[in-house]
């Protein structure tokens, strides 16, 4: 577990980066497992680099032996604190021998060696990015030492008959006392963090893939018996995956085998350790009857974000935890290019972005606010944020827009080839595609760098003499508390220009010979910059950063028939969609302000009813764009933050939209819906599940009997989860009370099963009010529910704090008080869980007064407490500032 803070430690900081002393060249692994007990032998080949003593990481280890050369050292030679094991050695090169003991069933932190489930069933495994080696034996416990692993694994053969590290195997056998060894060899050198095991009673399904340059690679997906029948999607999702990193990037995978371990314990989504990625369950497993649509498209999207990994993180790795979106953001731009590819591109640019708003952007301009790259940190598993992954994505997209697709994969193929096997940093990822290319990206080091959201202010002026347009882009990033002033970035803004009949216009910039096409990408890269277009015969609408072109906050004065013009017409997909969030955006405005005739709740109402019976419109764009902004995107409209006055104004507009659509058009929509749903998993298939649920909601609001009455028939017939689910959830927010049958049998159902009841508890921890704080009461006394498992503390505690406004910011401060004592009680068990949970606390500086005050008093008195974990600590006094 993470030491306490007693002693406060300094913050690391980038400018202090040295490369290491001395280095690891070859590990030899050997453990003996049990539950309770396991020793560690490790024998360490070093080599030094620098002339100074070595030291190795090691927390909670019981030292039993330590040689140097062959020769035990006694207490005397060697000093042991403050998680560092330090002697010195005279040659250029040394023998380092360790024993160490560690107790996994104790370990609640899930951090380093651990035990998951039952001590009767239950099996072993190994968390260790990003610094959890060292809870497992005395380590330069960093990403850039790179070392050779062998290692050994002996246990008893009847309660653990498989056993598992990353590389291949090398042989296995029985030993004396029922007991079974087997060895492993990874002949690629890597980081510590990448090592794992997994011994224990689990199942496997296998297949065969042989990569593009002709190497057969056994791949094996294991989990507990109880749950090896849900697996064959994620299978399939890995060979999708692996196909198309050869055919997309040319990277084939390097070992003879591979193998995905679930667990129903884990801190985090999942692990690309080497050979041996582990999961969480909750991104593996995936069937009918107790998982969503959503759920199969993340599986999909985890499973190739981790395979990913083995070139972008494991064969090209980090030099230190700062350039840690090196290896994030470059992956997850790479799973969403791949799930653009295997699925609908506009659909997943759209849930991209929305994710991006609604956890980057509220992340970015509170307290909690750092860098792609941050400078400096205290606890580094709380860097692990929506900014380093989702944020880092965007800036991967920026680079590659700006090369090309040619050009960017030249440049991807450049940064592997140069830097395979090194630990390097975000300033050679850009010198390498750059060079690639003969272009200087240095420039774009300052996104990297630069917190906060820029703004990105547009401002278009027609002059019908001179047939042109001029349009002037400005940027301002506002700075986040006490931070310095910000430089211009580098800002590709993607765009097209309308006539009033929605055609797109040929775009001939000032001083070109010809127009070259109907979209352009102009890049700003000063404060402020003219672009004047010329030859257009009349006043046009802009639409401006189409595709999302950059992660800015876009300020452009449109009215709302403009909005409405582009919402009809623009081809980019995603930009339609976005016409329709400012739309509804400036719609809510009118909501909020009592403006029940507003031009813009007029416009959003009157042209969405037109869309929903327009046939060009399919399902899936239906369905997004009937869903306005959350209600936590919504704040950013507010001043002063009040919960219930956002949800409400929203319920307003939803009820304006179903009115002017009409409940029997919506009831033909929903029963056409219905009469073709089956289980199936198909784009439309799935689409339709989709937009009958937005149709329900909108009946929902419009006749709440029907809607109560739909809810309950969909629920009692849904084929599959995503309808059953969808149901529960209307028909659970129409009215608790009417719904309580229905949540019962949800409950009863699946007894058992720990993802479905993760989901019963998150949708009753998102129904709003008032009466939100006592249900979330009384569903902690379910005995299912449980402060020691991860994702059940999301689901339930983590739902609430971020995902129910109303509920969570109560005017009196009881569930703030409440959610202080729930993460001093995890903190003791785990320390990241609550951290990450802590996190809930980060926009309380934007809530009106009253709630504001109370939500101060209660994380003052949390942050001034002396027993807390680094981790917990570091984010309360972030968040306390
Ligand atoms: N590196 C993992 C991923 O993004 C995330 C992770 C971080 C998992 C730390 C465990 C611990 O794929
Ligand atoms: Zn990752």
């Amino acid at each position: 577990m993470s030491d306490r803070s007693e002693t406060p430690t300094a913050p690391i900081l980038l400018a202090d980066y040295r490369p290491p002393a001395w280095t690891v060249e070859q590990v030899e692994l050997t453990f003996d497992l049990a539950i309770d007990r396991a020793e560690v032998d490790a024998r360490l080949a070093l080599r030094r680099k620098v002339d100074e003593p070595i030291r190795l990481n090691g927390e909670g280890l019981e030292l039993i032996e330590l040689k140097v050369d062959g020769r035990v050292l006694s207490e005397g030679e060697y000093i042991l604190g403050d998680g560092m094991l330090e002697f010195t050695a005279t040659g250029d090169t040394c023998v380092v021998e360790t024993r160490v003991a560690l107790r996994p069933a104790e370990n609640t932190a899930f951090e380093g060696l651990y035990l998951s489930g039952s001590r009767e069933t239950g099996f072993l495994l190994t968390q260790c990015e990003a610094e959890g080696f060292r809870h497992i034996t005395f380590f330069p416990d960093r990403p850039d030492v790179l070392s050779r692993y062998t290692v050994t694994l002996r246990a008893d053969k009847a309660r653990f008959p498989v056993l598992l590290a990353g590389g291949n195997p090398d042989g296995s056998g029985d030993l004396p006392e029922g007991r079974h060894w087997a060895r492993f060899v990874d002949p690629h050198p890597k980081p510590s963090y990448l090592f794992a095991l997994v011994a224990g009673r689990l199942e496997r399904i296998s297949r065969d893939h042989v990569t593009a340059d002709g190497r057969r690679v056994a791949l094996h997906i294991w989990a507990e018996p109880d749950a090896i029948d849900r697996c064959d999607y994620a299978m399939d999702a890995l060979v999708r995956s692996m196909r198309w990193d050869e055919d997309a990037y040319g990277r084939n995978y390097d070992l003879d085998v591979f193998h995905v371990v679930a667990t129903h314990d884990f801190n985090m989504g999942a692990m690309e350790n080497k050979g041996l990625n582990i999961f969480n369950a909750k991104y593996l497993l995936a069937d009918p009857d107790s998982s969503t649509d959503d759920e199969y498209r993340h599986v999909e999207a985890v499973v190739a974000h981790e395979y990913f990994h083995n070139w972008s993180g494991n064969r090209v790795t980090c030099r230190d935890w700062f350039q840690l979106s090196l290896k994030e953001g470059l992956t997850v731009f790479r799973e969403q290019s791949f799930s653009a590819d295997m699925n609908s591109a506009p659909l997943k640019r759209i849930e991209d972005v929305a994710l991006l708003r609604r956890a980057q952007f509220p992340e970015d301009a509170g307290p909690l606010s750092h860098p792609v790259r941050p400078s400096q940190y205290s606890e580094i598993n709380n860097f692990y944020t929506a900014t380093v992954y989702e944020k880092g994505a965007e800036l991967v997209r920026m680079l590659a827009g700006r090369l090309g697709p040619e050009g960017f994969r030249q440049g991807m193929d450049l940064y592997f080839a140069r830097h395979d096997g090194q630990a390097v940093t975000i300033e050679d990822f850009l010198r390498a595609l750059g060079e690639a290319n003969g272009i200087d990206l240095m420039p774009y080091l300052a996104w990297y760098e630069q917190s906060g959201t820029p703004r990105i202010s547009a401002d278009g002026r027609y002059d019908a003499a001179q047939r042109r347009y001029r349009l002037t882009l400005r940027q301002r990033t506002p700075a986040v508390d006490g931070q310095a002033a910000r430089r211009p970035l580098p800002v590709p803004v993607r765009l097209s220009l309308f006539d009033p009949s929605g055609q797109a216009t040929p775009l001939r910039l000032e001083g070109e010979a010809a127009p070259d096409g109907v979209e352009r990408t102009v890049v700003l890269h000063t404060a402020e910059q003219v672009f004047t277009f010329e030859d257009i015969a009349q006043a046009p609408v802009p639409s401006l950063l189409r595709g999302f072109s950059a992660p800015v906050i876009l300020e452009y004065d449109y009215a709302p028939d403009e909005l409405a013009l582009l919402l009809r017409h623009d081809a980019d997909g995603f930009n339609r969609w976005e016409a329709g969030q400012q739309l509804a955006g400036l719609a809510f405005d009118d909501a909020r302000d009592g403006r029940q005739q507003g031009a813009a709740l007029d416009a959003w109402t009157t042209v969405l009813a037109a869309l929903f019976h327009d046939p060009a419109v399919d399902d899936a764009l239906l369905a997004e764009l009937l869903t306005p902004p959350g209600e936590i995107e919504l704040v950013e409209r507010q001043p002063e933050r009040d919960p219930q006055r956002i949800r409400d104004a929203r319920l307003r507009m939803l009820g304006a939209l179903a009115a002017r659509i009409g409940v029997p058009a919506l009831r033909q929509r929903y029963d056409a819906l219905s009469a073709m749903a089956r289980g199936d998993l198909d784009a439309a298939s799935q689409a339709r599940r989709q937009l009958k649920r937005r149709v329900l909601d909108l009946i929902a609001l419009a006749s709440p009997d029907d809607g109560r009455a739909l809810a309950r028939t969909q629920y009692e017939r849904a084929p599959a989860m995503t309808d059953r689910l969808a149901a529960l959830s209307t028909l659970a927010l129409a009215d608790a009370d009417a719904a309580a049958e229905a949540i019962a049998h949800f409950r009863r159902r699946y007894d058992g099963n720990a993802l479905a009841l993760d989901k019963w508890f998150a949708m009753q921890a998102q129904l709003p009010g008032d009466s939100a704080f006592d249900r979330i009461r009384s569903l902690e006394a379910d005995p299912a529910f449980t402060l020691k498992n991860p994702n059940r503390v999301q689901a339930l505690i983590g739902t609430f704090a971020r995902a129910n406004p109303t509920g969570f910011h109560r005017t009196d401060g009881a569930a703030y008080r409440w959610l202080a004592d729930r993460l001093l009680a995890i903190d003791a068990l785990n320390p990241q869980v609550a951290a990450r949970v802590a996190t809930a606390f980060n926009g309380w500086k934007r809530l009106e007064p009253v709630r504001r005050e109370a939500a101060h008093a209660v994380i003052a008195a949390l942050s001034s407490r002396r027993d807390l974990s680094r981790d917990l600590t570091d984010i309360l006094g972030r968040v306390a500032l």
